[in-house]
C-alpha cells in the first residue's frame, strides 16, 4: 500500500493543525514527525509536546522519527503523547534489540532507519522484530536536500531480502523524495514515502499531495 508520510518539518509552525488539514486532505495518510537534538544531527526540532498537541488534531498515525542520541531515555514520552509508530537510527543505538522491543513494549510500533552510509547488513539481525524500514535519502538534519540516488539500490536490496527471508516489514523511505524522484522509490518497492518540501507550500499543499500520490502510485 503505497502511503504518503508527509513531514511536518516543512509546515508553518504557526498554523501545524490547519497544514495537517491540508495534507489530509490532498491524501496524505501519516504524520511524519522528525525529532532532532542538536547532538545526532546539526538541526533542533520538537518533542513530546508537539507529539501531544498535535494527538487530538488529527486520526492519522503519528510516525516519529528520533534523530536524538539517547532515544531510550524518551521512547516513555512519546508513548504517552500519543505516537503510533517510533523509528531509531542504528547508528545510536548499542542495544538495538532492547530499544526496538523497549518501542514495543511501549504499544508502538518500532522502525530502524539507517543512514545514507550505513550498511543494509547491519539491521539483518532485527529485521523480523521491526515494523519498518526507514532509509535515509540523505544524511539527516534538515528537509529539502537533494535525493541520493544509490537509495534506490538499498530500497531494492531490502525488498528482495525482504521476499527471501519471509518477512513483512514496510518500507519508508526520507529525504529529497520529491515529484521527480518519487517513482524510483516505489518501483524499487518503498511504500511509506515520506516528504516535506515537494508537500508544504502557501496555497498548494492539497495539491502538492494529491499529485505526489498519483505519480507514486502510477509507478506502483
Ligand atoms: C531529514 C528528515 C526528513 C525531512 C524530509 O532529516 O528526516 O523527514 O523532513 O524533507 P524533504 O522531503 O524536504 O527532503
Ligand atoms: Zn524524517
Amino acid at each position: 500500500m503505497i502511503e504518503l508520510a508527509f513531514s511536518i518539518l516543512a509546515a508553518d509552525f504557526a498554523h501545524l493543525a490547519d497544514e495537517i488539514a491540508l495534507a489530509t486532505a490532498g491524501g496524505g495518510s501519516i504524520v511524519h514527525v522528525d525529532v532532532m537534538d542538536g547532538h545526532f544531527v546539526p538541526n533542533i526540532t520538537f518533542g513530546p509536546p508537539v507529539v501531544a498537541a498535535i494527538r487530538p488534531i488529527t486520526q492519522l498515525p503519528l510516525d516519529c522519527h528520533l534523530m536524538i542520541e539517547d532515544p531510550d531515555q524518551f521512547i516513555p514520552a512519546f508513548a504517552e503523547a500519543g505516537a503510533d509508530m517510533v523509528s531509531v537510527h542504528v547508528e545510536v543505538c548499542r542495544h538495538l534489540n532492547r530499544t526496538l522491543q523497549h518501542i514495543i513494549d511501549h504499544g508502538m510500533k518500532p522502525g530502524v532507519v539507517l543512514n545514507p552510509a550505513t550498511p543494509v547488513e547491519a539491521i539483518f539481525e532485527v529485521l523480523p522484530m521491526v515494523h519498518h524500514v526507514l532509509v535515509m535519502s540523505v544524511n539527516p538534519g534538515f528537509g529539502g536536500q537533494k535525493f541520493l540516488p544509490r537509495s534506490v539500490d538499498r530500497i531494492r536490496h531490502l525488498a528482495r531480502l525482504r521476499q527471501e527471508l519471509g518477512l513483512h516489514y514496510r518500507i519508508e523511505v526520507d529525504g529529497g523524495v520529491a515529484h521527480d524522484t518519487v517513482a524510483s522509490v516505489v518501483e524499487a518497492g518503498a511504500e511509506m514515502l515520506v516528504a516535506g518540501s515537494a508537500i508544504f507550500q502557501p496555497g498548494q499543499t492539497e495539491a502538492n499531495a494529491r499529485d505526489f500520490l498519483r505519480t507514486a502510485r502510477a509507478a506502483a
